[in-house]
């Protein structure tokens, strides 16, 4: 089936076709988990015990790894700009509250909203943060807003956000690693339930592109080739600390994310190269020129991206970032 109408035809026809499908992707509120469950309970005569040992634990983490935490924190904290510019793409109307696309959107939002939540309580405990500098960078990224290339076009967007929810799945997978492996089990626990909720939205972000793929194949395409020539930029890349330039801080968090090995340069590859399988893009049929145009530029694209890896250099000092405390 092919529909040639407007992408607002297409989201309405494809907004249909997930209405069942979209709580295969969520996890009922009641029976899942919150950030209480996770972090020493107030209510509770050992609770003061408990933060002791939650700051202990925290001891081993090392400088790079605080920083990176805080910026993966700062990253879910900066929800708002996420929510309301998915809630204007083209084809979701907020006026419509049971619409798929809308309750799909506010689902998202409750689970994410979760994770920054969570991340804040425990840096907040954990003795090793400057919460103030923090705290103004995260409103100064809520104030700043993105620019991820993608305007308010739906199948960019989706590129974009099941590239991120992968890049995100993998980062709090490699802190709960990290956390691990320096004897903070709390913490490690805690980047671990945040990385599941990010592989089951990275599966519903798939599914999305997966059905648009079925009705406005080339449409896709360009939209997916677009976004991989202008590249993914992360969510926080307009991060700034008081005093220092609009996306400098970012810049230096990529840096310790990258010497930590908790989110690099071939991650980025290794992402796009699965999106293109999990897309079977190179068997994608019914494309029209410049589509097919698009899929050979995609399809050589992580080859070309590895040979510029290898020449990347990271550099190996540390920054000192605001918000680590002294
Ligand atoms: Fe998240
Ligand atoms: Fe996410």
């Amino acid at each position: 089936m092919s529909l040639s109408g407007t992408r607002i035809e297409v989201m309405r026809y494809v907004g249909e076709t997930i209405d069942a499908s979209i709580d295969q992707f969520l996890k009922p509120i009641e029976n899942y988990w919150q950030p209480a469950d996770l972090l020493p309970d107030t209510t509770k005569e050992s609770f003061l015990d408990e933060v002791k040992l939650l700051r202990e634990s925290c001891r081993e983490l090392s400088y790079d790894y605080i920083a990176v935490l805080v910026g993966d924190t700062i990253t879910e904290e900066a929800l708002p700009t996420y929510e309301s510019w998915l809630m204007d793409m083209e084809g979701i109307d907020q006026g419509n509250p049971n619409s798929s696309w809308t309750r799909w959107i506010r689902s998202w939002t409750a689970e994410e909203n979760r994770h920054g939540d969570l991340l804040n309580k425990f840096l907040y405990l954990s003795g090793r943060v400057n919460m103030h500098a923090m705290e103004v960078s995260t409103q100064y990224l809520i104030s700043d807003g993105f620019d991820i290339g993608t305007s308010r076009d739906p199948y960019r967007n989706f590129v974009y956000t099941s590239f991120q929810e992968l890049a995100t799945n993998i980062s709090h997978r490699r802190t709960a690693t990290l956390a691990k492996q320096a004897g903070c089990n709390q913490l490690s626990k805690i980047c671990g339930v945040i990385a599941s909720d990010e592989m089951r939205h990275h599966k519903a972000y798939k599914e999305f592109v997966n059905k648009i793929f079925e009705v406005d194949p080339s449409e896709m395409m360009l939209a997916l080739e677009d976004m991989m020539r202008k590249k993914i930029v992360m969510p926080a890349h307009f991060l700034r600390e008081t005093g220092v330039k609009l996306g400098e801080t970012f810049a230096h968090f990529s840096d310790a994310a990258q010497r930590l090995g908790v989110y690099t340069t071939m991650d980025y590859i290794e992402i796009a190269e699965s999106l293109l399988l999990d897309w079977k893009i190179e068997s994608i049929g019914d494309l029209n020129d410049k589509a097919q145009r698009a899929r050979d530029y995609l399809m050589a694209l992580p080859a070309r991206l590895r040979r510029v890896a290898d020449r990347t250099k990271i550099p190996a000092l540390e920054y000192p970032f605001s918000w680590i405390a002294a």
